[in-house]
């Protein structure tokens, strides 16, 4: 896909699907910048091939604290110069509640991960993109983006969300050659899965149904999004602006 030597920022690269993707991005050359809660944790995941022998950069980050996110791009462009692709990842998935019984709180928590920090990456990538007219970001939204999830609403919302800023931001600098897309992962194979599965009475039962719904009745596992994240960042998607990608095994088929 040639993406080597682009500088590359992954949010959420300690997670499951960031650290898949900053895996895959190594083995193709690029330098990476890699941006999570805890140094520690972004420490961790360095210690293996092929990020070992990659070039990187570990930013300690909240994506929700403004100065946070203007402290990850600065760096990036202090240490790197560019900034060519961002992978606006980082995201939660709240607790599992109907609508009538989700507290303010679970709200308030999930809206701010995952919209206010794609915001916050979008708005000052942006802004250092635009100037170079050029750069590729992709925002991890979710099938929930697209369709609903019960006991989810805070998560679907936010979702939601994701891919109307996506569009907004891809119109807003279409011109400059910036491209900005979403992707749209059903069920991975991941904590975040295990997670909502543990929040039903039933987790054997949720994950019964979860698989039940994607037409290839499995779970994603975390490289086959990534995949499609390599595509979405290289030049080989250059006339690709403004859309979501499902990684969905056919859910949103349905
Ligand atoms: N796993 C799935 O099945 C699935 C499906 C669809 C979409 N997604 C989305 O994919 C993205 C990654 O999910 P994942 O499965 O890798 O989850 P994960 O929990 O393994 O990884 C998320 C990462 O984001 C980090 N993070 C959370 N809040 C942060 C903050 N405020 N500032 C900086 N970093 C923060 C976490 O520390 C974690 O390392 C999320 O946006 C999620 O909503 C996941």
């Amino acid at each position: 896909m040639n993406v080597s030597n682009k500088i590359v920022i992954i949010t959420g690269a300690a997670g499951v699907i960031g650290q898949a993707t900053a895996r895959l991005f190594a083995e193709e050359g690029a330098k990476l910048v890699l941006v999570d809660l805890f140094k520690k944790d972004l420490e961790q995941i360095t210690q293996k091939s092929p990020l070992q022998e990659a070039e990187y950069l570990l930013v300690e980050a909240d994506v929700t604290k403004e100065e946070d996110v203007e402290n990850y791009i600065q760096q990036t462009v202090d240490t790197f110069g560019r900034i060519d692709v961002l992978f606006n990842n980082a995201g939660i998935e709240g607790d599992v509640s109907d609508v009538k019984d989700t507290t303010v709180k679970n709200m308030s928590k999930v809206i701010n991960v995952n919209v206010m920090g794609v915001f916050l990456g979008l708005k000052h990538a942006l802004r250092v993109m635009v100037d170079q007219n050029s750069g590729s970001i992709i925002n991890t939204a979710s099938d929930a983006g697209i369709s609903s999830a019960v006991g989810l609403g805070a998560y679907v919302a936010s979702k939601h969300a994701v891919i109307g800023l996506t569009k907004t931001a891809a119109l807003e600098c279409a011109e400059t050659g910036v491209r900005v897309n979403a992707i749209c992962p059903a069920s991975i194979n991941s904590r975040l899965m295990r997670s909502l599965e543990e929040g039903t009475s039933d987790p054997e039962q949720a994950r019964e149904e979860y698989k039940s719904k994607i037409p290839m009745k499995r779970y994603g596992e975390p490289n086959e999004v990534a995949q499609v994240v390599l595509f979405l960042a290289s030049d080989r998607a250059s006339f690709v602006t403004g859309s979501h990608y499902n990684v969905d095994g056919g859910r949103l088929a349905k």
